[in-house]
């Protein structure tokens, strides 16, 4: 078993602001695993950065617990606090880069903080910049950057005061895709080599599909489903996880009361034509109500939601079918 770097339990927060009270988490309780690269999926508003916040006590909780390595954050002294916050590094959407500062100043600048010599946080910085491959920009200014640039900038500054943790808001979302998957991919590397935990918050399920291990999905405020990613979007429990694995408009059923299941394939099994072979050997026809196909972290699955034939002898054949051929099939009502 790998050691908690967070173990949150029962964490609510209350905003309160001119008499009005919004309560933007309630009663969240999960775990954070040293070396894992965990998500934290949900819509605009849902409590997401509110929760983030918490872990660095840039926001307090109203009740409840959020331990870092075992130490309650709430008890923590001001001098204790900066020396925690020390292991805690962040990025943000908008990079938050000093304009006015060059490429390698802002990476060093944590490191005068705190109060590291000179030449030894222009040694760290250089590292650092080598790991996000941006040697050629040192003496760059950050306005000279592209938006990929200036977010592995804040990765190479966030990593030189060699964090336990990165947490990451939304980091790649004011990134075209193609740069969004060179961050995730430099991320990952970053994860693997120096065995960086990494918080990630996005409101993207391909961002958690590429890289996460393990996902937390918040809605309005509350903790909906918690675990590896591949189960959470193979088989969503709650309303909220089927809202962001289910495409939004699937195909209607032919027939109201038309009986429905979900099967779940991983990826070898994608590349057999299963329904093909279910005619063929069956006779039988299923009606396609909605498919994809995706890969998380390099494995590829998918899944598929299929309108069953009217006769209940034949709607028996279909998932005797599918599951003779090793496929997960579920039973599925709506798609609420
Ligand atoms: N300082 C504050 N005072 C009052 N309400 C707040 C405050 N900060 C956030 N909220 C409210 O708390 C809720 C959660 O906000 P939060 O910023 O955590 O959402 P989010 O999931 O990060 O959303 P987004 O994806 O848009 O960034 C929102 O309804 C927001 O209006
Ligand atoms: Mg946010």
């Amino acid at each position: 078993m790998s050691e908690n770097v967070y173990t949150l339990t029962n964490v609510y927060k209350t905003y309160r602001n001119d008499g009005k009270e919004f309560e933007a988490l309630k009663d969240v309780s999960l775990e954070v695993r040293e070396g894992e690269i965990f998500g934290i999926i949900g819509m605009s508003g849902a409590g997401k950065s509110t929760l983030v916040r918490t872990l660095n006590r840039l926001e307090e909780v109203s009740s409840g617990k959020v331990e870092f390595y075992g130490r309650d954050l709430a008890e923590l002294k001001q001098k204790e606090l900066r020396e925690v916050r020390h292991d805690i590094s962040m990025i943000f959407q908008s990079f938050n880069l000093l304009n006015q500062r060059t490429v390698i100043e802002n990476i060093e600048q944590p490191l005068r903080i705190a109060g590291v010599p000179r030449r030894e946080r222009r040694d760290k910085a250089r590292e650092m910049l080598k790991v996000v491959g941006l040697e050629a920009k040192e003496n760059e200014y950050p306005t000279r950057l592209s938006g990929g640039q200036k977010q592995r900038v804040a990765i190479a500054r966030a990593l030189a005061a060699d964090p336990k943790v990165l947490l990451c808001d939304e980091a790649t979302s004011a990134l075209d895709p193609k740069i969004t998957g060179e961050i995730l991919d430099l991320l990952k590397v970053i994860n693997e080599e120096r065995k960086l935990t990494i918080i990630i918050i996005t409101h993207e399920m391909s961002v958690v599909e590429k890289i996460c291990d393990r996902v937390a999905i918040i809605d309005e405020g509350n903790l909906a489903e918690v675990g590896d990613v591949k189960d959470v979007f193979s088989n969503p429990r709650s309303k909220a996880a089927k809202k962001l694995v289910f495409p939004s408009n699937p195909f209607d059923p032919s027939s109201p009361d038309g009986k429905l299941i979900r099967i779940v394939f991983d990826g070898l099994r994608a590349s057999e034509p299963f329904i093909a072979n279910l005619v063929e050997q069956t006779g039988l026809k299923v009606n396609i109500l909605s498919a994809n196909t995706r890969s998380v972290g390099g494995i590829g699955y998918g899944q598929m939601v299929l309108e069953l034939p009217a006769d209940p002898a034949d709607q028996k054949a279909v998932v005797d079918f599918f599951k003779a051929g090793g496929l997960a099939v579920s039973e599925v009502n709506t798609y609420e």
